[in-house]
């Protein structure tokens, strides 16, 4: 598949995961070979995956996902988090609040579940290492979801678990050093194909040379 068309279409799939058919490991070991390729600070490939296939642990971790997921959902959309970029969100909240919330009750029926984890915390940290710690397992993450997307897989990049990242912690006995950077619900999804999303025109977002000069 071009490049290009894999980087423009890979959404975020929620409503469209075939949850009856299984993904098989080999599949799950190419993707992940294939994020390994990604850049890391100083090659320092701290990252850890974890995929959870488990019925019972997917479930676990599902559940928990569930819990936060309502806390957001009962917040009125002003009190929502924004990330910035207002108008393209007013565009597609609808649609995206639908899927989300067929997730968040779904999420229990996915084949397998991947987390994406790194060693080290971020709390203590200054801006520089915290973008070394997110940067170093971000890019890998995001390999595995055009890799897998590619193959067929769909998944919806989350972090809405990560309120109660000690329960699913616990759950699978990954240790306290650890960060939780993001899990991707994944199925093979059901129909053709994906097109690009509408954003933020570029010209709203784009700098050249100084903050503001939108032209080149
Ligand atoms: C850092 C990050 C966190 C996200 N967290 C969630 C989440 O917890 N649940 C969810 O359903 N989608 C989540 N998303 C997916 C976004 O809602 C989605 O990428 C956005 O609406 C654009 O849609 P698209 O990916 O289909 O282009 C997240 C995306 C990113 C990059």
């Amino acid at each position: 598949m071009d490049a290009d068309h894999v980087l423009k279409t890979t959404r975020s799939v929620r409503l469209r995961l075939d949850f009856e058919r299984p993904i098989e490991t080999s599949v799950i070991e190419e993707c992940l070979e294939i994020a390994l390729q990604a850049p890391t600070a100083s090659n320092s490939q701290q990252w850890q995956w974890v995929v959870i296939t488990d019925p019972e642990k997917v479930a676990g971790v599902a559940e928990v996902y569930r819990k936060s997921f309502e806390v957001l959902a009962a917040r009125p959309p002003e009190e929502r988090p924004s990330y910035g970029a207002e108008d393209s969100r007013t565009q597609q909240s609808e649609g995206v609040t639908r899927s989300a919330t067929y997730l968040a009750a779904e999420m229990h029926r996915c084949p397998a579940l991947l987390l994406a984890c790194i060693s080290g915390r971020v709390e203590d940290l200054g801006p520089m290492a915290q973008a070394g710690v997110y940067g170093s397992i971000l890019p890998g993450a995001w390999s595995f979801m055009l890799a897998a997307r590619a193959r067929g897989i769909g998944m919806a990049w989350t972090t809405l678990h990560i309120r109660h990242e000690d329960e699913v912690a616990e759950l699978l006995g990954i240790p306290a050093d650890v960060t939780q950077a993001a899990l991707f619900p994944m199925a093979y999804f059901t129909g053709e194909d994906f097109r690009p999303a509408p954003r933020v025109p570029l010209e709203q977002v784009v700098h050249w040379n100084a903050w503001g000069q939108r032209a080149p």
